[in-house]
């Protein structure tokens, strides 16, 4: 039954609360740890202990910090905690965001307006890695903040023998990544930190990724390079509570050395006729509920906890590297640290794509990179059981894919190679656009890259460049 009206009378809650639990069946096994991206899982127990602490300030309201004391006051540890962790100092300061994407615009605001005000710079520009995640790009889009990109190196570092040339008087900020979502690489951070510091530019680390398990790996004994603001030249970083934190989703932060710099974050209007109104980022309503998960799960875990997880996340991470570089025709891509990963073909008999695609018959929700071609893993503690059976799917897959080369000219790995290799890339983006606002029609549904719509000519011209492209492998 589908609900297209509001009900004309309420309806029984065990009803709708059944209903709901059965929209999710065809969603990603995620609790059999059959996905390897969007969701951290642990169990039910800490489902249920998130949502008994999101339960009780699931109303409360954060937008008026003077108003809900509790969450003010939740918000202050929680940004104290975190600076402890990334080796913050007295005067580490920050504010508890809503997810990575808005700890990262707000990063491009402050020092777009810092910039702006403390150097009159009105061209803004930024140095980005070109692995830097895409909540950076959207940020350049939405605050008019060039992006002048890094290349990698064919290792698929980031190459910064140019970064002190790139840096000019209308750069507002560097960004390196700990680590970058698409190969799990850290950036050199204090080379990085070097040169922004001998340019007078700020150097935020996006550490969305990293912050809730880096730290605890270097207590396990990891060997890793500095990120965090033990490097002088770190200005700010984000750290995402919703990943690594296992926190409920709606829960990141942004940090900063010091207050001066925060508050080019800070909004304040004072002449609406609703009052004089100030606000810290980017959300009006900030929710009580997502803070006090936040809080709850930092308290539950502690040091010891996080250390445990990020312990059997590596074990997870160095079975499939080492299970994956064992199956001939693979290779992991550059050099990952910490908990993500990707893997792409070395054998042009072996579609990475096509191996996805098997891969998902098999059971498993599989995301795709591009630039190298390749498949990515976020890996989290309980994927450690299954490795196994998923490195044992993967070796069958290849050789599938080995034995068919059809496949790589169908499905889903002739949609993605199509995305990843079309030259044209305005066209992409169109064709991507339309499908994507589709699905935010009214009525609009789900999208599915395994089975295209009818292609119209310009697809079709796409489809005979795959084809063509298939065809001289
Ligand atoms: C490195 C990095 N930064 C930022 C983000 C954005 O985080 P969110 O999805 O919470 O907005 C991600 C998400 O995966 C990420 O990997």
């Amino acid at each position: 039954m589908t609900h297209q009206t509001l009900p004309e009378q309420g309806r029984p809650q065990d009803d709708i609360l059944a209903e709901l639990k059965g929209f999710g069946r065809d969603d990603p096994a995620y609790k059999d740890s059959r996905l390897w991206s969007l969701v951290y899982h642990l169990d039910e127990e800490h489902d249920d202990f998130t949502a008994a602490a999101y339960r009780q300030y699931s109303s409360a309201n954060g937008l008026n910090p003077g108003a809900f004391k509790s969450l003010k006051r939740m918000e202050s540890e929680i940004i104290s905690m975190v600076a402890g962790l990334l080796k913050g100092g007295p005067d580490t300061c920050g504010v508890v965001t809503a997810g990575g994407t808005e700890s990262c615009l707000m990063a491009v605001k402050t020092y777009r307006d810092m910039a702006r005000k403390t150097r009159r710079v009105r061209r803004p520009n930024m140095i980005l890695p070109s692995t830097a995640h895409v909540a950076w790009f959207k940020a350049a889009e939405y605050f008019g903040v060039k992006p002048r990109l890094l290349p990698l190196t064919k290792d698929l570092n980031t190459d910064i023998t140019r970064l002190a040339r790139m840096i000019n008087r209308n750069t507002v900020m560097v960004l390196g990544s700990a680590p970058e979502y698409p190969h799990g690489t850290i950036d050199p951070i204090a080379k990085m930190g070097e040169i922004a510091q001998s340019k007078a530019v700020p150097l935020h680390v996006d550490a969305c990724v990293g912050a809730f398990i880096l730290p605890f790996m270097e207590m396990n004994g990891a060997q890793l390079p500095d990120w965090d603001f033990r490097v002088p030249g770190v200005t700010s970083i984000s750290a995402d509570l919703h990943k690594y934190g296992y926190a409920a989703k709606g829960a990141s932060s942004i940090l900063y050395r010091d207050l001066e710099t925060l508050k080019h974050q800070m909004f304040v209007y004072q002449d609406w006729p609703g009052g004089v109104f100030a606000s810290p980022a980017l959300l009006g309503t900030r929710p009580g509920g997502a803070y006090a998960a936040a809080w709850a799960v930092l308290q539950k875990l502690g040091t010891a906890g996080y250390r445990d997880l990020a312990r059997r996340t590596i074990q997870a991470v160095d079975a499939l590297k080492s299970g994956i570089n064992d199956i001939e025709g693979l290779q992991i891509l550059g050099d990952p640290q910490g908990p993500l990963l990707a893997y792409g073909s070395t054998d042009k008999a072996v579609n990475i794509f096509a191996v996805a695609d098997q891969l998902e018959t098999k059971g498993w929700s599989i995301n795709r990179i591009q630039k190298p071609d390749g498949i990515h893993a976020m890996v989290t503690a309980n994927h450690r059981e299954v490795v196994p059976d998923y490195l044992s799917d993967l070796a069958q897959a290849v050789q599938t894919v080995r034995e068919n080369p059809d496949l790589a000219r169908s499905g889903g790995a002739a949609t993605y190679g199509m995305m990843a290799h079309v030259p044209l890339r305005g066209m992409v983006r169109t064709k991507v656009l339309d499908i994507f606002a589709q699905m935010y029609s009214a009525g609009g549904g789900g999208l599915d890259l395994s089975k295209p719509a009818a292609p119209n000519l310009s697809e079709r011209l796409m489809g005979k460049y795959v084809h063509w492209r298939a065809s001289r492998r």
